[in-house]
């Protein structure tokens, strides 16, 4: 039996053609989702592969070990303090990551951007926060601190299966909390056109015309928050980090959507795409070349966003929409044309930088911490990890499924539902990272805090180690949960990204051993080095079961 168009159109039920016929942007840009051919037909020798394939899980682990199920190995690629070159070393809790390859009949050799989100005082500067009595910290120890955040663009190749860092590349470079980066507005901030870093990078995107995307996520742990009272009086609420005790970089140069240029590591931040704790932004071009943008507030009770651009290739001119997930509706933060935001704002400028209190005006629904955030290479809906949102009592998350109407990403109305729940029946909880593979499985990873993890008084004890999960979309398998990773202890696995040929994920292994209390005796040893001390590392996963998972296409030419 051949499995023509017309019954896979039938198969995916209501989806409209247009929304079938595989987005040109995902089918080249080495996306998480990056199918390599059009729908078509599927041969019996195709389907019997996929009836047939026998994906067994792992069962969950408190082991201090990256432990994989059956079919799968990885090699460390970079770890913390790892040269890249002869001035510079990879930086701390690494987290999203995007290969681009130089050319794309070489899916082995490319530039590999990794996010470093945050820092942990006691290993990279010896800050030691338990300490009664402790000296403030020095300029010269906020001034490591501020090395080891924001990203590294690295050139990595693939060599008999391995890949390594191709040391002193001239690409290789850091980008760090004290880089220059434009502005990508009209409008100066603060006085400025230009900023000092970029910093708490979380997760990413890649655009369609190929650079990378890095996204500010809790920036307000680094430079504090500007908060305002009933008379719109300002003032200043301390970070965590104490940075601005050393330099004078306000909270409204942070918390922004930032693009990387691979070649060069110039950068800019896209102002237009509001400022809040952004998990992530996810790029979509439209067939006039417009871009539309997703990307979520990962806090407790925060929103949805879409960006939609009026002019091709632009992430300046176009509107910011807020999602109201209860009516199915995208809501403009438009200062000119919404009355609430005009007598509340003085001008578009200030919406952005106050995006949060803009969207609760016009009726944004809040949600419990959106995360990553993946378009389905097969649908085209737009899927949202909602990790948790713990004072409201929802321990374990969701997923949110978004159709927007008639499969148009530029549709100001959609249709939103739960995909699936985290908790005890589905076997995971706290999804965070999403990636789909070439053939539509769905790779999910999960962030219960290292706080909260393993301890009997707390409900995420049955699920014990952060872990990878898969959720196959064919076969006998097909919409199970299938944990195939578990992470060390205290981590949390992070940024997975296929490699263009669909044979590598590379994960990040983030913060292991991150509950330590004493550098010299660390709750985890991983990546085992021999001085004992626990490293976040970018890993390459291979093995048969990416290969047959990704193979087992139903989309042949
Ligand atoms: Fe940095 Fe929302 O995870
Ligand atoms: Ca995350
Ligand atoms: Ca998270």
């Amino acid at each position: 039996m051949d499995y023509n168009r017309r019954k896979f159109i039938s198969f995916m039920g209501k989806a409209s053609l247009a929304s079938l016929v595989l987005p040109q942007f995902l089918m080249s840009c080495g996306n998480t989702a990056n199918p390599t051919k059009g729908f078509n037909t599927i041969s019996d020798e195709r389907l019997q592969e996929l009836q047939n394939l026998i994906l067994e899980g792992i069962t969950a682990s408190d082991k201090d070990d990256l432990l994989l199920t059956k079919g799968l190995d990885y090699h460390t690629i970079l770890k913390w303090g790892d040269k890249i070159s002869d001035t510079d070393t990879f930086g701390f809790n690494n987290d999203y990551t995007c290969f681009i390859p130089f050319d794309d009949t070489n899916p082995k050799d490319g530039l590999l951007w990794v996010n470093h989100e945050y820092i942990n005082p006691l290993f990279v500067s010896g800050f030691d926060e338990n300490i009664e009595n402790k000296l403030p910290k020095s300029k010269e120890q906020v001034d490591k601190e501020m090395y080891n955040v924001g990203g590294t663009i690295v050139r990595i190749k693939e060599e008999n299966g391995v890949w390594k860092v191709v040391k002193n590349d001239p690409h290789n470079r850091r980008i760090t909390a004290q880089t220059d980066i434009a502005l990508n507005w009209d409008t100066p901030i603060k006085g400025k056109n230009s900023v000092k870093g970029t910093l708490a990078n979380c997760s990413g995107g890649i655009t369609p015309w190929k650079t990378f995307i890095t996204c500010e996520e809790n920036y307000d742990g680094f430079w504090g928050e500007t908060i305002y009272d009933e008379n719109n009086a300002e003032s200043h609420v301390n970070s965590d980090y104490g940075w601005e005790n050393f330099y004078d970089y306000p909270p409204e140069h942070y918390g922004w959507v930032v693009e990387v240029n691979p070649k060069d590591g110039t950068a800019q931040k896209h102002i237009a795409l509001g400022r809040f704790a952004h998990e992530c932004c996810t790029l979509y071009e439209l067939e006039d070349k417009r871009v539309v943008a997703y990307t979520g507030d990962d806090h407790n009770d925060e929103h949805l966003y879409k960006f939609i651009s009026s002019k091709p290739g632009s992430l300046k001119e176009g509107t910011l929409y807020v999602a109201d997930t209860i009516n199915g509706k995208w809501l403009a933060l438009d200062w000119e044309n919404q009355p609430i935001l005009k007598s509340n704002f003085k001008d578009q400028t200030e919406v952005l930088i106050r995006a949060r209190e803009a969207s609760k005006l016009i009726g944004a629904t809040q949600l419990n911490r959106p995360e990553d955030i993946e378009i389905d290479p097969i649908t085209g809906n737009i899927f949202i990890t909602l990790t948790n949102n713990k004072p409201k009592g929802d321990f374990h998350g969701s997923i949110l499924k978004i159709e927007e109407k008639n499969g148009a990403f530029d549709a100001l109305t959609f249709k939103a539902s739960t995909y699936i729940a985290g908790g005890e029946e589905n076997g995971f909880s706290c999804p965070d990272n999403l990636a789909f593979d070439m053939s539509g499985n769905l790779w999910i990873t999960t962030d219960m805090s290292g706080s909260a993890m393993n301890r009997a008084d707390k409900p995420y004890m049955p699920f014990k180690n952060n872990s990878l999960f898969v959720i196959p979309r064919h076969g006998k398998e097909a919409g199970k949960v299938i944990r195939v990773a578990s992470a060390p202890r205290d981590a949390e696995l992070t940024g997975p990204w296929f490699s263009p040929d669909g044979k590598t994920l590379f994960l990040s292994v983030q913060h292991p051993g991150e509950q330590t209390k004493d550098v010299k005796n660390p709750t985890s040893t991983w990546p085992f080095d021999t001085d004992n001390i626990p490293k976040s590392a970018v890993v390459a996963i291979t093995g048969d079961l990416i290969e047959k998972m990704n193979r087992l296409n139903m989309i042949e030419a």
